[in-house]
């Protein structure tokens, strides 16, 4: 079954695809991706936590052949060294207090804007705001330039950076060198890194240096992957929950009666729809993987969209229910060593997306293409829709 499913499948709209290869092969070699694909919620879990069988730390993973090795590149006590310096500011507690009151403030200013262009009427030709580019997108790198304290936030520069070396990962993926552009990008990042750490003194990027235990280059490999962990990331999470909880009317109904449901939403819309779906893991050893024969060397991708609607786990799991009992065994953020270092961080900001919405704009309702529906989320490995469109009078 595997062997049919092709990359554009897997792309588009790929939860049927997903059901019925875990119904009848969760662990299937899909010769579109060169590996093995993981759609069941154990099997998934198996991969994630035994990073000594399961590792990231391959010569194939193209991230670090453009940044340098770095937290999420590496494996075991090096893995360790890496992630160390960065985890006390990305602790739950830390994150809130530095940045609850902020982000909201960000996120009422940017709803705010919206709210005023559908007053002025100041929208497509359709009379819709798009809260994709109009929110999820700023909000996404303006909370993450604060939080390593970059010396120029500049958006459009950071967005520069972050284009040009996410297309440089991909052509080595492809199997192209470093293009001269990715160079000349990593380049000026690099640049800016080095600039906080020497003048920020107190930024995260001057305490991390600080630490004294990872070096320059380290610092800033790091720094790259934390940035764009966090930008196409978090504004895929805010653009999916926006999408789903504005896309139905009486969940919709049910979280403005009750505000303490949001944080439901948000958990269940992860499940849905992870922004992040799938991550590569490289066998070490030959192994049993749910009754499949592993290869020492295989690619092992695990889909976090198949093990989230695993119905083992989630009942009906096609169905969003913003009040899921289970919902927080969702795996958008992995488990085990590569837990998501940004997970409190990408919460608050979507939580603040939902709640600015949902006092700015009281009436919003998702509108739909001029073909129908709501663009559905899309992509290979990084999941949103292309807009969110929306247009008062719900
Ligand atoms: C503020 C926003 C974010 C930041 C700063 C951030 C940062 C990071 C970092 C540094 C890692 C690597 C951890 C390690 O390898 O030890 C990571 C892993 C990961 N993050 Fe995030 N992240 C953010 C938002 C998100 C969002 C919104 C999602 C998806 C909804 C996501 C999904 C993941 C996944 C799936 C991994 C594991 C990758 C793997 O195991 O191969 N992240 N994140």
């Amino acid at each position: 079954m595997g062997a049919s499913l092709m990359l554009d499948e897997l792309a588009g709209d790929v939860h049927p695809h997903l059901a019925r290869l875990r119904a009848t092969e969760p662990v299937s070699w899909l010769p579109a991706l060169g590996g093995w694909l993981v759609t069941a919620r154990d099997p998934a879990l198996e991969v994630l936590r035994d990073a000594e069988t399961y590792t990231v730390d391959d010569p194939r993973f193209s991230t670090a052949r453009v940044v340098g090795p770095s937290m999420l590149s590496t494996d075991g006590d090096e893995h360790g060294r890496h992630r160390a310096p960065f985890a006390p500011p990305f602790q739950a507690a830390v994150v809130r207090d530095g940045f609850e009151a902020w982000t909201a403030a960000e996120a009422r200013r940017l709803v705010g804007q919206v709210a005023r262009n559908l007053e002025a009427r100041d929208l497509d030709e359709r009379g819709r705001a798009d809260l994709r580019a109009a929110l999820a997108g700023p909000l996404a790198v303006a909370v993450i330039a604060r939080a390593l304290g970059l010396v120029d936030d500049d958006p459009d520069r950071i967005l520069g950076w972050y284009r040009v070396i996410s297309a440089g990962v991909e052509g080595v993926n492809a199997g192209r060198e470093v293009a001269d552009e990715t160079r000349r990008a990593v380049a000026d990042l690099r640049d800016e890194v080095d600039r906080t750490v020497a003048e920020a003194t107190g930024s995260m990027l001057a305490e991390v240096a600080g630490d004294g235990s990872l070096t320059a280059d380290e610092v800033f490999s790091n720094t790259a992957v934390v940035m764009f962990g966090a930008i196409e990331t978090s504004e895929g999470m805010t653009s999916n929950a926006l999408a789903h909880l504005l896309g139905d009317p009486d969940q919709l109904a049910d979280v403005r009666a009750d505000r303490s449901l949001v944080e439901g939403a948000v958990e269940e819309s992860l499940r849905m729809e992870p922004a992040a779906t799938l991550v590569d893991r490289y066998a070490t050893r030959d192994t049993d993987l749910a009754g499949v024969d592993v290869r020492a060397g295989d690619l092992v991708t695990v889909s976090l969209a198949g093990a989230n609607r695993d119905p083992a786990t989630f009942p009906e799991p096609d169905r969003y229910d913003v009040a899921r009992p289970e919902a927080h065994l969702q795996l958008a953020f992995v488990k085990g060593p590569h837990l998501c270092l940004g997970r409190h961080l990408a919460r608050l900001q979507t939580i603040a997306a939902i709640e600015a919405v949902l006092d700015l704009l009281p009436d919003a309702v998702l509108d739909g293409t001029p073909d129908g529906d709501p663009p559905g989320a899309r992509g290979l490995v990084f999941r949103k829709p292309t807009t969110v469109p929306i247009r008062r009078g719900g």
